[in-house]
């Protein structure tokens, strides 16, 4: 999910020619006004696309040539937020023809989210629809569009986004919890895991499929099935072989039967016969009188047919384990780093949850510090540092008219990392989100998109982080192995290139 929607902005058929002019370099200011013209959707407005500043453009590789200089795509992250230094709060760039509107301030944001149409639409995931077209599959979330998207979307919404459905689900998230307890015990040296980012990988897939299919696939054993591992490998193969056919173009991959069209369609061949598997398993011991059961329950109280079923559920399997397992172990890594916040939180832990008592949805409700800590992090180092929008009609934006078809990026890391809207903005104190709470705009902070397409599997990712870190946090005091300054390894990817330098002392 990381990788899709970050790779996402690249995607764009780099390799069609259109001819770009340069653009101009005016400043647009990043203060926050809401002008009436962002409320009232039909005023006049003089600036058109053409006039939003943005970096260099040059004929046929546009800003691409500049980006690379940067680091490459890797680290555009980081060229976004300083483009949005330079060129204030709106500012256009192409990649090759792809061109996108970028968006940094809270007022544009909220602008955006006040005209939202009733089906937002993110970017085309083009190779992901190709295969289910070829096979005849349906779409799941990540890349429905329109009235079927509504439909699967509140279909899922009830048992995803009600608090009260998502805590139900505490006592899986918990079982899943206790296993990586007993991983990071058996597999510390020293204090330290060989790759730690792998094992939260594992616990975030293992926990996502508990909830979907009821099943343990046992991920954190020390030895673990061929058909778990196969699994997995799908999952892998299909995330790391989309990315090319989002800058080349898929239909071509796809006639060519190229070495990544067979591994990328093998792969999700892979991934939907397990899914069907388990899912009919499920049906068919549900039928025989099963209690409340979350897919289950969606399947049988929507109107959805059993291809949409297993298209959405291998979505969410999809979207939900990178993205948990990274934010969980920047969260690790921040409080590493800040063993003050530290000690607070393991206070209000202990303070809260009786020693002997695991920890439950319940208890979360009066952390606070552990919700403040969670949000700092997130802001700090988020896992996706934005995602996109793609305009269905045209739309009145600060000073311009951008045309239907415009494709918004809504650069989330570059609005958290803004010290505009964050004092001390790169050091990591939650106390912001409880004593500043009021001054902060809600829109300086979106890790989990916006609006009606925001993501759904939110509270279930929190609810399984919070929960991964009263686990932690009562057995282990988690220190720093290393005195680099913390940017070093912000730099570069948001996955750390290097291990984690963090250890695991027990207390
Ligand atoms: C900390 C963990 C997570 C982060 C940071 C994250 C972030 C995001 C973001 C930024 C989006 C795009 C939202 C937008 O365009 O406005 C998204 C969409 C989505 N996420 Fe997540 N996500 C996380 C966990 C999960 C989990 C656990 C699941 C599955 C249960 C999930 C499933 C999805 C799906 C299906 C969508 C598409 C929703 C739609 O278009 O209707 N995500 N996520």
């Amino acid at each position: 999910m990381r990788t899709q929607i970050q790779k996402a902005p690249q995607i764009l058929e780099l390799l069609k020619k259109k001819p770009v002019g340069l653009q101009q370099c005016k400043t647009t200011t990043s203060v926050c006004v809401l002008d009436s013209k962002d409320a009232v959707p039909s005023a006049p407005c003089p600036h058109s696309l053409q006039s939003i500043p943005g970096p260099t453009n040059w004929p046929v590789f546009g800003s691409l040539i500049e980006l690379l200089r940067r680091g490459g795509l890797k680290r555009q992250h980081e060229a976004l937020i300083d483009y949005h230094k330079k060129f204030g709060k709106i500012f256009r760039m192409k990649l090759g023809s792809f061109e996108s509107v970028h968006i940094g301030s809270p007022c544009l944001l909220e602008a955006l989210y006040r005209k939202e149409s009733s089906h937002p639409q993110r970017l085309e995931i083009k190779p992901w629809k190709a295969y289910r077209d070829m096979r005849d599959e349906a779409y799941g979330l990540l890349i429905l569009e329109g009235k079927d998207w509504q439909r699967v979307r509140s279909a899922f919404q009830q048992k995803l986004m009600k608090p009260s459905e998502v805590m139900k689900l505490d006592g899986k998230i918990n079982e899943v919890s206790a296993d990586l307890m007993k991983r990071i015990g058996n597999a510390h040296v020293n204090g330290q895991i060989n790759d730690l980012y792998c094992e939260l990988n594992k616990w975030s897939f293992e926990t996502i499929c508990y909830v979907l299919y009821d099943k343990r696939f046992g991920l954190l054993q020390e030895s673990i099935s061929e058909e778990a591992m196969d699994f997995i490998a799908a999952i892998k193969t299909m995330m790391s072989t989309f990315g090319t056919m989002m800058v080349t173009p898929v239909e071509l991959h796809k006639n060519l039967n190229t070495k990544t069209w067979q591994d990328h369609t093998a792969a999700w061949d892979c991934i939907f016969s397990t899914a069907k598997l388990y899912i009919d398993k499920k049906l068919n011991r549900q039928s025989d009188g099963k209690a409340e059961d979350f897919l289950c329950d969606i399947y049988h109280q929507n109107h959805l047919t059993k291809k949409e079923l297993v298209a959405a559920t291998t979505e969410l399997q999809v979207g939900g384990v990178e993205t948990t397992a990274n934010s969980m172990l920047w969260a690790i890594f921040n409080l590493s780093r800040n063993p003050c916040a530290q000690g607070k939180l393991l206070k209000e832990i202990q303070d809260v949850v009786p020693a002997g008592q695991t920890p439950c949805a319940e208890h979360i409700k009066n952390m606070p510090y552990l919700k403040a800590c969670l949000k700092e992090s997130m802001r700090l180092t988020p896992s996706i540092p934005f995602t996109s929008r793609t305009l269905d009609k045209d739309t009145v934006l600060g000073d311009y008219t951008l045309p239907k078809g415009t494709v918004l990026m809504i650069n989330s890391q570059a609005l958290g990392s803004n010290e505009e809207y964050f004092d001390n903005g790169k050091q990591f104190r939650p106390e912001r989100w409880l004593h500043e709470k009021n001054s902060i705009n809600p829109f300086t902070h979106v890790p989990f998109g916006i609006g009606k397409r925001m993501c759904i599997g939110r509270r279930l990712a929190e609810l399984q982080i919070q929960l991964g870190l009263c686990w932690i946090l009562r057995d282990y005091e988690i220190v720093a192995t290393d005195h680099e300054p913390v940017e070093a390894l912000h730099s570069g990817t948001l996955v750390p290139s290097r291990e984690l330098p963090v250890a695991f002392i027990p207390r």
